[in-house]
C-alpha cells in the first residue's frame, strides 16, 4: 500500500471521530477556548446546591433535541402571543434546575470578552449535559459543538414528539428511529432513568386497577409494587415525586438494567425492555457490564446531540436562552 491510501485511512478515522455534518469537538477553539471551562465550573457550582441540578438538566436535552431538534427552543419562555414548548403538558414536569443551569452557564460564558454572545445555548446545554452526567459517576466524553439556536418555540409542536411511560417496544422504536437513534441507543438512553424522580402519576396504572386479573401490572416486583404503593397511596398529593432507581438514585450506573432484571423498572417504558424478548438480551449484557454500557451510552448521546440540529441561517446564537433576539 501506497502513503496516499494510508493517510487517508488514517484521516478519515480520525475525522470520523471528530466531526459529524457540520459539529466539530473543538468548534469554540478560536472563538471562545474557555467555553468547556467556564460552563463545567458553573454546573459544578449548581450541582453543589442540589443533586436535581443532574437529572433536571439530562432530561431537558432530550426533550429539546426530540421537539425540532437541539436548538434550546424547549428554553424560550411563552410571550404574549406564543405559547412555548416548555408549556406543553409533557413539559410541565420539566425540573426548574435545569433551566437554571444553562441561563447561569451563559451569563458565565458572556461574561469572558472573547465569549460574549458567541456561544449558543444550544451548545451549553449540551456540554452541561455531558458535564451533570460525569458527575454523578457516569461516563464523560467529548462533545460536538456548533449547534445553532433555534427560531421558533411552540407548544404544539411537541404533540406526539416525545415518548409516554406506557409506551411498548414498538412505540419507542419508532419514536426513536425517526431521529435516527436505533433500539440499542434507545435502551442505553433509557438509562437516564437511573437519576432522578418521577411523580406518581406516571406509574399509577401498574398498582392500582391495572387490570381485571390483575390489580397491580405482574412484570412488576411484587414487594416492589408494595412499596410503591407506600409511597404514593391512592390519593397522593401531586407534588410528590420518587426516586425512579430504588438502589442507587444518585448515581448514573448500570443498577437501572440490574433493577429492570429483577423487574423493578418504574415505568411500562422501562420494564418492556427486559420483558420484551427483542431487547432483553441488550439488558442483560448491560446489567451485567458496566464498561460496555457506558460505552454504547456516549454513542447513543453523541446521536442525539446530533439531531435535528441548525447551522448556517437556520439559527443563531440567543443574547438571552429564554427569548428570541
Ligand atoms: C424511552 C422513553 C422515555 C420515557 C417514556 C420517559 C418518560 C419519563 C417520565 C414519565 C418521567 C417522569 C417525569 C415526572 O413525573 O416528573 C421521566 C423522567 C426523567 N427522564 Fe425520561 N423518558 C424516556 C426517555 C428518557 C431519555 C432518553 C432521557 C435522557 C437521555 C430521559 C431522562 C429523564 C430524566 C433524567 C428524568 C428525571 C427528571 C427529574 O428528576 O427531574 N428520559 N421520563
Amino acid at each position: 500500500m501506497g502513503l496516499l491510501p494510508i493517510i487517508v485511512i488514517l484521516c478519515s478515522v480520525f475525522f470520523s471521530h471528530t466531526v459529524s455534518g457540520q459539529l466539530r469537538q473543538n468548534y469554540y477553539a478560536n472563538i471562545c477556548p474557555n467555553v468547556e471551562t467556564i460552563v463545567g465550573n458553573v454546573v459544578k457550582t449548581k450541582f453543589q446546591e442540589t443533586f436535581v441540578t443532574v437529572p433536571a438538566t439530562l432530561r431537558l436535552f432530550f426533550h429539546d433535541c426530540f421537539v425540532q431538534g437541539c436548538d434550546a427552543s424547549v428554553i424560550i419562555a411563552s410571550s404574549g402571543t406564543n405559547k412555548a414548548e416548555k408549556d406543553h403538558s409533557d413539559n410541565l414536569s420539566l425540573a426548574g434546575d435545569g433551566f437554571d443551569t444553562v441561563i447561569k452557564a451563559k451569563a458565565a460564558v458572556d461574561a469572558d470578552p472573547s465569549c460574549t454572545n458567541k456561544v449558543s445555548c444550544a451548545d451549553i446545554l449540551a456540554l452541561a449535559t455531558r458535564d451533570v452526567i460525569a458527575l454523578s459517576g457516569g461516563p464523560s466524553y467529548a462533545v460536538e459543538l456548533g449547534r445553532l439556536d433555534g427560531f421558533s418555540s411552540t407548544a404544539a409542536s411537541v404533540d406526539g414528539k416525545l415518548p409516554q411511560a406506557e409506551f411498548s417496544l414498538n412505540q419507542l422504536n419508532s419514536m426513536f428511529s425517526a431521529h435516527g437513534l436505533s433500539q440499542e441507543d434507545m435502551i442505553a438512553l433509557s438509562a437516564a432513568h437511573s437519576v432522578g424522580f418521577s411523580h406518581c402519576n406516571k406509574f399509577a396504572n401498574r398498582i392500582y386497577n391495572f387490570s381485571r386479573q390483575n390489580p397491580v401490572d405482574p412484570t412488576l416486583d411484587k414487594e416492589y409494587a408494595v412499596q410503591l404503593q407506600s409511597m404514593c397511596p391512592k390519593n397522593v398529593d401531586p407534588i410528590i415525586a420518587i426516586d425512579m432507581d430504588p438502589n442507587t438514585p444518585r448515581t448514573f450506573d448500570n443498577v437501572y438494567f440490574q433493577n429492570l432484571v429483577q423487574r423493578k423498572g418504574l415505568f411500562t417504558s422501562d420494564q418492556v425492555l427486559f420483558e420484551d424478548l427483542r431487547s432483553r438480551p441488550t439488558v442483560n449484557t448491560w446489567a451485567n457490564n458496566s464498561a460496555a454500557f457506558q460505552t454504547a451510552f456516549v454513542t447513543a448521546m453523541t446521536k442525539l446531540g446530533r439531531v435535528g440540529v441548525k447551522t448556517g441561517t437556520k439559527g443563531n446564537i440567543r443574547f438571552d436562552c429564554a427569548a428570541f433576539n
